[in-house]
Parts: C-alpha cells; sequence; structure tokens
C-alpha cells in the first residue's frame, strides 16, 4: 500500500504566541508542540512526516525527528505558509520512498493536540474518493461582518471553522500549489488552493481539542487538555 504521508507546516515564526524560539517548539508538557502533532498523526494513521523548517533550524529539530514516532524528515520552509507547503510537496516528489504517496495530509504543527480520530476521519473520506477533505467545526460565536457603512450579523449556522489536517490526492495538491504560485493568488490554507483550481472539498467533523496554538492563552487551553487526558 501507498504510504500516507503528512506534510507539517513549522516554519511560522510565531510572533503572536510571543518568546524567542519558533512556535513548533515551544513546550507542551515538556514536549515540543511539534512533537505533539506527530503523536495525533501517527495515532490517526500517518506513516511518514515530512516537517517544514525555517532556514537554518535542522538542528534545533534533530530530537523532534529522532523522537518522532513514524520515520520524519526535515525540509526548508519559505516566506508564507504556501511557500512552504510548495518546498514540502517538491521534497515529497523528490523522495523516491514517497514519491508513490497517493495522499498527502497538510497540518499546521501548531494544532498539537489533534486527536487521532480527526486524522482518521480526513484519510477514511480520501478513501471513499474524495480528492479534498478537511475537518471543521461548527462556529459558536456570534460572526458580524464589517461593511462600509458599519457592520451587519452573518448567519452563522452556515459557517464552519477549519482545521487541519487537511488531506488531498496528492497529485491535485500539487496542480492546486503551482497555479497559486504562477497566478500570485494569496491563501490562507490548501482547501482555499484546491478550490481555486475547481475541484470540491468535503467536510468531516473536526475537534475543538486540535485548536491552533496562536496566542498565549491557546498555550493555557492546551496545558488543560494534556492535564485532563492524565
Ligand atoms: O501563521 P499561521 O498561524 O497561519 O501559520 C499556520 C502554520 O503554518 C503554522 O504551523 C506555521 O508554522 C506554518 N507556517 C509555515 N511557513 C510560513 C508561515 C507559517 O510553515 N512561512
Amino acid at each position: 500500500m501507498e504510504p500516507v504521508v503528512a506534510l507539517v507546516v513549522a516554519a511560522g515564526s510565531g510572533s503572536r504566541l510571543g518568546g524567542d524560539i519558533p512556535k513548533a517548539l515551544r513546550e507542551l508538557d515538556g514536549r515540543p508542540l511539534v512533537s505533539h502533532s506527530l503523536e495525533g498523526l501517527a495515532a490517526g494513521g500517518v506513516d511518514v512526516a515530512v516537517i517544514v523548517i525555517a532556514p537554518g533550524l535542522d538542528d534545533d529539530f534533530a530530537a523532534v525527528v529522532a523522537g518522532s514516532p513514524i520515520p520524519a524528515r526535515c525540509v526548508q520552509g519559505g516566506a508564507e505558509r504556501q511557500d512552504s507547503v510548495l518546498n514540502g510537496l517538491a521534497a515529497i516528489a523528490a523522495d523516491p520512498d514517497l514519491a508513490g504517496a497517493r495522499y498527502v495530509l497538510v497540518h499546521d504543527a501548531a494544532r498539537a493536540l489533534v486527536p487521532g480520530e480527526v486524522v482518521r476521519r480526513v484519510i477514511a473520506a480520501l478513501a471513499d474518493g474524495a480528492v479534498a477533505a478537511i475537518p471543521v467545526l461548527p462556529v459558536v460565536d456570534t460572526i458580524r461582518e464589517v461593511t462600509a457603512t458599519g457592520s451587519a450579523t452573518v448567519d452563522r449556522s452556515r459557517l464552519r471553522a477549519v482545521q487541519t489536517p487537511q488531506g488531498f490526492a496528492r497529485d491535485v495538491l500539487e496542480r492546486a500549489h503551482r497555479l497559486v504560485a504562477d497566478e500570485g493568488l494569496q491563501v490562507t490554507d490548501d482547501a482555499a488552493a484546491v478550490e481555486a483550481l475547481g475541484y470540491p472539498v468535503a467536510l468531516v467533523p473536526g475537534d475543538r481539542e486540535a485548536l491552533k496554538v496562536t496566542e498565549p492563552l491557546d498555550l493555557l487551553f492546551a496545558e488543560a487538555i494534556v492535564r485532563s487526558h492524565a
């Protein structure tokens, strides 16, 4: 069977979280955020991980790679998240062990506590024939859209908050990211890139525990979640 590959994007600076080490290496319960992510991905059925990191940080990530529950290697990221994904996809294509992979799951390292069950749902949707499958949650807050003249309430029953890992047929994701790069489009996630290519995106249930650690308060929530599992 072809390996299921995860592209773990970890090349962001994490400036909103503060601190002087890259966010993916910030510790949660004594281990880097990215190490927790690798565990969730492995528990959900991912076979191999390619971690996309900022230039010059290979030594800093060496212990993460050595302690990974699945084979993992690092590649260099780019200026924007979408550049990092493109670099990761190129590394997968160039690796003879991974070039046969049919599916790629792109995961934000900062969603450290993603439950294996969410990963499993994404892979199952791909196995059922989806070209793109992403975990989502209903929106709990009332949302207002700022307009030219003031603001207006948006019908939240039609909205979903998007998480990762986002799973794709690898060839489609490659084409989508090439399109985004060639046309100079800005996308905040990979589903938007695939959508730009005209493909539908399947939705599977996400999980609140897969929160993206972005600000200091998120780290407190994540610590509480880890304690609740102990
Ligand atoms: O900035 P944002 O929260 O959207 O970043 C989401 C994920 O993308 C993070 O895991 C971050 O490390 C990664 N990223 C990246 N390369 C960049 C910017 C962000 O891999 N240039």
